[in-house]
């Protein structure tokens, strides 16, 4: 049967009204940062994926050592039950991952995806407690804007976004703090960060002090909130929740499931704020794209509460894949090209590119453009959609740039770049490309 009807008969999308959709775009191959396909007219389409497929392709499509790490394990094995056995690739990632946090987080918990890796944060934090004996401590203060996924757990932390509201009386309470970001100047100066943060500084200290009796964890997404908008903040914020989760006994638990890995330069974003969380979660770039596998680390006090005679003080989750061979391989091989390709200066220089290519942006379209942004590898624009064409402004856009060249998948009114790191200057250039015709066409 033809794939357009195959895809008509049995196709349902993550995130997406189907009978809105656009027509599929059939994807043959990827290659370095490059997709190759065909719309459903039948004309052969190339594109940069500029968004790093939901922003876990972080090396690019087809890269030949991951590969082979995956062929080289696949003769090996494929899978194994990961409870009571454990296996070479499980022992190497665990050991390199708790390396990349100066061992201060040496305790690995394997799942599937960012939102199980969630799951199991929350979890943890909330049965710290309950095993060992703050048992008023059941609530969770998180961020608001805040994404870390669409499991039950992982969306009552969330923001209750149009995406969730439906499941809202499911859900946990939560408090959330509302959030101010820093403005570019902000982000590269502490002092100014600080004045602009000051509102939230202030609500946190107060949430803090009246509700840590009852509060086990704060959840957020370090530096930069993905879902909520590519929405930044300085360090600075994370080194003032850290004192006050340690002041006030509350854990921190960083979602690094879209920071880490490289996205902003250093390996976790936390680093940044010379900060260490007490339970952190990954997963997207920890493979880069080419298996599902996510990762809960956690300090010894965590885990010394659960460490125990008594059954009940167990960690009971657990997932049939964990542990997964072919993932764990992946991202051995994921993280030594990390060191390998130099990851850390690369994304200054990527940086700097945004710096240059947003500035030509605003000054050709300032009267469509309300912010720009740039963190890392990533950057992002605010721009004036009128009100008649705000409701499809999305999916237009997505089958506008794919079909000019670079996939863009606007957040709302937020046009963003979350590019592979192998990117070079030519090839992000093509895609600031994309955004001018954008604005230029559609806006
Ligand atoms: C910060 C963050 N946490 C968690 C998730 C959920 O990850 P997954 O889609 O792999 O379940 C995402 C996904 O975008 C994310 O950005």
């Amino acid at each position: 049967m033809d794939w357009r009807q195959l895809h008509k008969n049995h196709i349902w999308w993550p995130f997406t009204q189907m009978k809105l959709a656009k027509e599929p775009i059939f994807v043959e191959r990827g290659e370095g940062v490059y997709l190759f396909g065909k719309d459903s007219a039948g004309n052969t389409l190339q594109w940069i994926d500029a968004i790093s497929s939901w922003w876990v392709s972080i090396y690019g499509h087809n890269h030949p050592k991951i590969k082979e790490a995956l062929k080289k394990q696949i003769d090996q094995l494929e899978h194994v039950i990961f409870a009571s056995f454990v296996h070479q690739p499980a022992l190497e990632l665990a050991q390199m991952l708790s390396e990349k946090t100066n061992h201060k987080l040496p305790k690995v918990f394997f799942s599937d995806d960012g939102s199980t890796a969630m799951e199991v944060a929350i979890k943890m934090a909330y049965q710290f407690f309950q095993n060992t004996g703050d048992i008023t401590k059941k609530k969770f203060i998180t961020l608001q804007n805040g994404y870390h996924g669409d499991t039950f757990g992982a969306m009552a932390v969330g923001a209750r976004s149009e995406f969730h509201k439906v499941f809202e009386p499911l859900m946990f309470e939560i408090i959330s703090v509302p959030m101010r970001y820093n403005s570019l100047e902000g982000l590269k100066n502490e002092e100014l960060a600080k004045e602009e943060l000051n509102d939230t500084i202030q609500t946190l200290e107060m949430l803090f002090e009246n509700h840590y009796k009852e509060t086990c964890a704060i959840v957020l997404e370090p530096l930069v909130q993905g879902a909520g908008g590519m929405l930044m903040y300085h360090p600075f914020l994370l080194k003032k929740i850290r004192d006050l989760c340690d002041y006030y006994n509350v854990l921190m638990i960083c979602d690094e499931v879209f920071t880490g890995a490289g996205r902003l330069g250093s390996y976790f974003a936390f680093e940044q704020a010379g900060i260490v969380p007490d339970i952190i979660a990954l997963s997207k770039g920890l493979s880069a794209g080419y298996a599902t596998i996510a990762a809960t680390l956690t300090n010894l006090r965590v885990f010394h509460g659960f460490y125990s005679e008594e059954r009940k003080h167990t960690l009971f989750h657990g997932h049939s894949m964990t542990g997964n061979p072919l993932g764990c391989s992946v991202s051995i091989q994921s993280i030594k090209l990390y060191e390998e390709l130099n990851v850390k200066q690369k994304i200054i220089e990527i940086e700097n590119w945004h710096q240059e290519f947003m500035e030509d942006l605003k000054q050709s379209h300032k009267e469509k453009i309300l912010n720009v942004r740039y963190y890392g590898s990533i950057s992002a624009l605010d721009v004036r959609v009128p009100e008649q064409k705000a409701k499809l402004f999305s999916l237009e856009v997505i089958d506008f740039s794919v079909k000019n060249g670079a996939l863009l998948r606007p957040l709302g009114n937020t046009i963003y770049i979350v590019p592979p790191f192998i990117i070079n200057k030519e090839e992000l250039k093509k895609i600031y490309n994309v955004i001018y015709k954008v604005l230029q066409i559609l806006l």
